[in-house]
C-alpha cells in the first residue's frame, strides 16, 4: 500500500503476480477479466498447438490462476464472470456464486449493465463481495452506490480511464467526480482506478486519492524502475488535449433502475471480453 491508495496488478498470469510482487515489495490485491486470462502464456502456448479448451476446462483453468495469485496476495483478488449481451442476471449470478468459492478473497466482477447490477444487488445480499467493472459514468457509479446498498463489505467499482482517453476524453476526471460524488454517501463502494496506461495515471490516481488502483505489469515494473515515486502535493497531471469530462449533480438515493447507466464502451466491452473467452473455447 502507498500512501492512502492500494495497489493490485491487472493481469491474468501468477508469474506476474510473483514478479510485482518482488519489485514492488508487496502487492495488495489482483484484478482479472477474461481477456487477460485469454493471453495468459499456458493458453496462448495451447492456441498456438490449434488446442482450444472445454468450458470446464476453461473454468478451472481460470479458477487454478486465481487460486495460485492467492498464493500471492491475500488482498483482494477480482474475477469476471463470463457476460455477452443476451447473458441474464441468473446465469452471471450463478457464475459468480461459483467463483466466490474458488478462494476466500475474492471479489465477483460483473459488468456494470442492467443485468450485471441485477446480479451485484443479489450478490450483496448474499454476503458475496463484487467489482462493478466497465463504469464509464458517473451516473453507472450512482447505480452501481445504490445497487450494493446494504453490503457488510465494500463493493467496488471500476471506471475505465484508458479507454475514455483512447476516444479523446479525459479519463481521469470520471475518477475526480466520482470520488467528488460519492463523498455524499457513506462509503459502501470504494473506486478502483482501472484501464491505467501510463505511469502517470497511476500517479494522479494516487494524488486524487483513489483508494484501489490497478494496473498492468509493465506500468507497475516502471513505477518500480523509477523508484517508486509517489506525487508531489502540487502534482500536475497533463491531461494534453483529452476533452474534459464535467462533474454532474447526482443524487445518491435512487432506485438503481432510474438511473441512465448506458454507455456505449460498456457495450463495446462485453463483446470483446465475451469475443476473447469464446475464442480460447471449442465450441
Ligand atoms: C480492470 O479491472 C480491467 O481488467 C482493466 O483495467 C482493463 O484495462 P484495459 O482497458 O487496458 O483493457
Amino acid at each position: 500500500m502507498i500512501s492512502s491508495s492500494k495497489i493490485f496488478l491487472d493481469g491474468g498470469d501468477p508469474e506476474e503476480s510473483r514478479k510485482v510482487k518482488e519489485l514492488l515489495g508487496f502487492l495488495d490485491g489482483q484484478t482479472t477479466n477474461p481477456t487477460l486470462i485469454s493471453r495468459n502464456p499456458q493458453i496462448k502456448a495451447r492456441l498456438e498447438r490449434g488446442e482450444k479448451l472445454s468450458n470446464a476446462e476453461a473454468y478451472k483453468f481460470y479458477r487454478g490462476v486465481v487460486e495460485e495469485i492467492a498464493q500471492v496476495t491475500s488482498g483482494p483478488i477480482s474475477i469476471e464472470v463470463y457476460a455477452d449481451r443476451e447473458t441474464k442476471a441468473e446465469e452471471m449470478l450463478a457464475q459468480g456464486r461459483e467463483m466466490f468459492t474458488w478462494i476466500s478473497n475474492g471479489n465477483v466482477k460483473y459488468p456494470t449493465t442492467h443485468e450485471g447490477l441485477e446480479a451485484a444487488e443479489q450478490s450483496v445480499k448474499e454476503g458475496i463481495r463484487v467489482n462493478l467493472t466497465l463504469c464509464f459514468s458517473q451516473e453507472q457509479a450512482a447505480a452501481v452506490y445504490s445497487a450494493t446498498r446494504g453490503t457488510k463489505e465494500p463493493a467496488f467499482v471500476s471506471p475505465f480511464i484508458g479507454r475514455l482517453d483512447d476516444q479523446g476524453e479525459n479519463g481521469m476526471d470520471l475518477i475526480k467526480n466520482i470520488l467528488e460524488m460519492y463523498k455524499g454517501g457513506d462509503g459502501h463502494v470504494q473506486t478502483l482506478t482501472a484501464s491505467v496506461r501510463s505511469v502517470d495515471h497511476l500517479l494522479y490516481a494516487v494524488h486524487l486519492g483513489s483508494p484501489l488502483i490497478t494496473a498492468p505489469f509493465k506500468i507497475l515494473e516502471e513505477w518500480a524502475k523509477m523508484g517508486k515515486p509517489l506525487p508531489q502535493e502540487d502534482f500536475k497531471y497533463d491531461a494534453a488535449d483529452l476533452k474534459p469530462i464535467l462533474y454532474k449533480e447526482i443524487p445518491l438515493d435512487k432506485p438503481r433502475a432510474s438511473y441512465d447507466i448506458h454507455h456505449d464502451l460498456t457495450d463495446t466491452g462485453i463483446e470483446k471480453f465475451s469475443a476473447d473467452w469464446n475464442a480460447i473455447v471449442a465450441s
